[in-house]
């Protein structure tokens, strides 16, 4: 049932190329410029005059609604926050009738997520759901929604799961664009392309797994961890770093890079590993500079970066290639090597990967 691999979680990671392209199955026309969400068809309307996006969830799914963040403002141009459920439960929050609430679960039961849906529906909200697990209590509170597609969920550290949280969220930012006019078809046609690719290119990027295991090998006894990254890669910072406290007990933190010299940066030393998401894009210039403070102070840098960069190789002490993509699509890569990284090291400090102590796989108490 773990398909020839020794946890769920190495076989969900290893599934990705496929639960991604099975979420963008009959959904994506390239050529044409085209995505079509058929469980959200008949909000097109309300699409086209919505005020604001107010994301809702808790844990790796928050995660992919940050990255979603990113995605909507950027491509669609319309206003979207993203909520801990557990805190907007408990906040009286300013919501309207010209809101839409997307609430995101893998396992469509955790109760902080189940009890901000309710609390938004009594205010009026349209309320879409991004689920994984078909028919669970979610997507039947929800008005509208979209399935992830990722197939059955084991291990409890979520990783297909995520990957195609992201993708929904990609495709939905792109559905909103095209509804509300914000996107040529060009453009669309442009980015849909590239989308397409993507199951290929995160095969390639777990091509990455014996670079990675060496990593881990040095880490491994490390007893913190700080993940860095900028822009949309500021959330795959977050849930690398998530991932590795879960599974492996290492105490991690992700960061915005930038903010580093805020208060992080008293922390590095010789014991201190620091994982730069450091691909080519617009930030990479300033987390070159980001990446030059760690090493001045004696911090290890592992960079995750673009197939052919020379510059962070340079200044590294170990780097992971990805492979190159538009900025938009980098978090579905940049997340697979840090899976990998918390996957191996908590194998190799003996810890039950599949079931973590003091975690279970949906939190049905709030
Ligand atoms: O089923 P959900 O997506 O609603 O679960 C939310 C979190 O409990 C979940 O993502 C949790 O953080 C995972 N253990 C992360 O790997």
């Amino acid at each position: 049932e773990k398909g020839g691999y020794d946890h769920f979680m190495m076989k969900e990671i290893y599934e990705q190329p496929r639960s991604i392209r099975d979420c963008l199955r009959g959904r994506i026309y390239p050529g044409r410029g085209e995505v079509q969400l058929g469980g959200i068809k008949e909000y097109a309307d309300k699409l086209r005059n919505v005020d604001r996006i107010i994301i809702v969830a808790c844990g790796t799914s928050w995660h992919a609604g940050l990255v979603g963040e990113y995605l909507i403002e950027e491509f669609a141009r319309v206003p979207v926050e993203v909520e801990y459920a557990s805190e907007f439960r408990y906040r009286n929050p300013i919501i309207t009738s010209k809101d839409l609430v997307i609430a995101i679960s893998q396992s469509g039961e955790t109760a902080d997520t189940m009890a901000a849906i309710e609390l938004a529906k009594e205010r009026g909200a349209t309320i879409f759901g991004i689920c994984n697990v078909v028919g669970a209590s979610i997507p039947r509170l929800t008005h509208a929604g979209v399935y992830t597609h990722a197939g059955p969920e084991i291990g409890v550290a979520s990783t297909k799961a995520f990957t195609a949280q992201v993708s929904v969220l990609t495709l939905m930012a792109f559905y909103i664009a095209q509804q509300r006019g914000t996107i040529t078809r060009n453009k669309s046609v442009e980015y849909l392309t590239e989308l397409n690719e993507i199951p290929d290119l995160v095969e390639r990027a777990l091509k990455a797994n014996d670079q990675v295991i060496a990593i881990a090998e040095r880490f491994k006894d490390s007893p913190n961890c700080l993940f860095l990254g900028r822009g949309s890669s500021f959330p795959v910072a977050l849930e690398g770093a998530l991932k590795l406290k879960e599974i492996s007990y290492i105490h991690a933190e992700g960061y915005p890079a930038a903010e580093m010299k805020h208060g992080p940066i008293a922390l590095i030393d010789a014991d201190m590993p620091v994982i730069f998401i450091a691909t080519k894009n617009s930030s990479y210039e300033k987390v070159v500079s980001n990446i030059q403070e760690v090493k001045a102070r004696g911090g290890h840098v592992i960079a995750i970066v673009s197939e052919g960069d020379t510059d962070v190789k340079e200044m590294a002490e170990y780097v992971i290639e990805i492979p190159q993509t538009s900025e938009t699509f980098v978090p579905l890569l940049a997340t697979i090597p840090l899976q990998l990284l918390a996957y191996h090291i908590a194998v190799m400090r003996g810890c039950n990967v599949d079931q973590p102590r003091n975690l279970a796989k949906s939190v049905t108490v709030e």
